[in-house]
């Protein structure tokens, strides 16, 4: 299915597929803005930096947006905007196909409870469950009438995290938990034309990798767990997990599991 989209998009002559994605400037997110790209998707990405090389490798399907999502105000003045070209109204106004991807996410605090600090479990809510959440609102609302309300599907990217607890890691588990917890419950609202999953990607080679290798033992115990993963080329590629996940949205199975695993599907 992704593949008849992407054809009528990139011959111009069918389907405008539009996607937002948040987290779009590095790690998982930028592979994923290549791989819609190169499927003819336009992509507002939203971050807090913006990186010009990431733009010219998407060949002007990409539009950058610098945003704070652990600032909700700022979030929330953005989604409200309704004539700025980059922000959600505007965009998606004549999408056929809509996507959102919320794939932003921060691990911090890492350690045992009660060491990471209130304003750390705030900052990752905010960014890790308060802006999907908001996003995927907003977004639900925006497609209802239009040419994409027929088809307009959420990705939230999870994790493992989500479904098993690791020491050191409790709020990020939180976090990810309730985003496959929204998707499941949103999933039983049948809302018309809408599909929604919280996939967990597996273990990718990213910044957020390179975090949890940095990070002492005394504050995260299963470390060597993950310095072995990396030494013994376990960890998959952004581009890879990338394309994996764009062929997932795409397709026509995506959504019948609410909570997938990417190394199952
Ligand atoms: N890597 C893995 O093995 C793995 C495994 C399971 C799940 N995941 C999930 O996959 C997603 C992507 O992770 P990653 O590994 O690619 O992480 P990463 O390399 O650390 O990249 C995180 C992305 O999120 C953005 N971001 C962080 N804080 C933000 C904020 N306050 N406002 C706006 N954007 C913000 C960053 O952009 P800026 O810094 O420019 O804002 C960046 O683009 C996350 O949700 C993560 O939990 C990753």
């Amino acid at each position: 299915m992704f593949q008849q989209l992407g054809v009528k998009t990139i011959n111009g002559g069918g389907d405008m597929i539009k996607a937002i994605l948040t987290g779009h400037s590095r790690g998982l997110g930028a592979a994923l803005a290549r791989a819609l790209t190169r499927r003819g998707v336009h992509v507002l990405g939203a971050s807090r930096t913006r990186d010009a090389e990431l733009t010219a490798a998407c060949g002007g399907l990409l539009t950058q947006v610098a945003l704070d999502l652990g600032d909700t105000g700022s979030l929330l003045r953005w989604i409200d905007d309704p004539h700025t070209p980059a922000a959600p109204a505007a965009f998606l106004k004549d999408a056929q196909t809509a996507l959102l991807i919320n794939n932003a996410g921060i691990l911090r605090p890492i350690g045992p409870v009660g060491g990471g600090g209130p304003g750390a479990a705030a900052l990752a809510t905010a960014v890790n469950v308060a802006a999907p959440l908001a996003l995927t609102e907003a977004f639900v609302a925006l497609t209802a009438r239009g040419p994409a309300a027929a088809d307009r599907r959420v990705l939230h990217i999870s994790s493992g995290a989500g479904r098993s607890a690791y020491p050191g890691w409790s709020v990020y588990c939180a976090t990810k938990a309730a985003l496959d917890q929204h998707a499941r419950a949103a999933a039983l609202d049948e809302v018309h034309g809408l599909r929604i999953a919280s996939l967990a990607p597996g273990v990718i080679d990213t910044g957020m990798q390179a975090e949890i290798r940095e990070t002492p033992e005394s504050r995260f115990p299963l470390r060597d767990r993950f310095v072995a993963l990396k030494q013994d080329g376990g960890l998959a590629a952004p581009d890879e997990a990338g394309d994996r996940i764009v062929n997932y949205l795409l397709g026509a199975a995506f959504g019948d599991d609410p909570a997938p695993d990417l190394r199952r599907l």
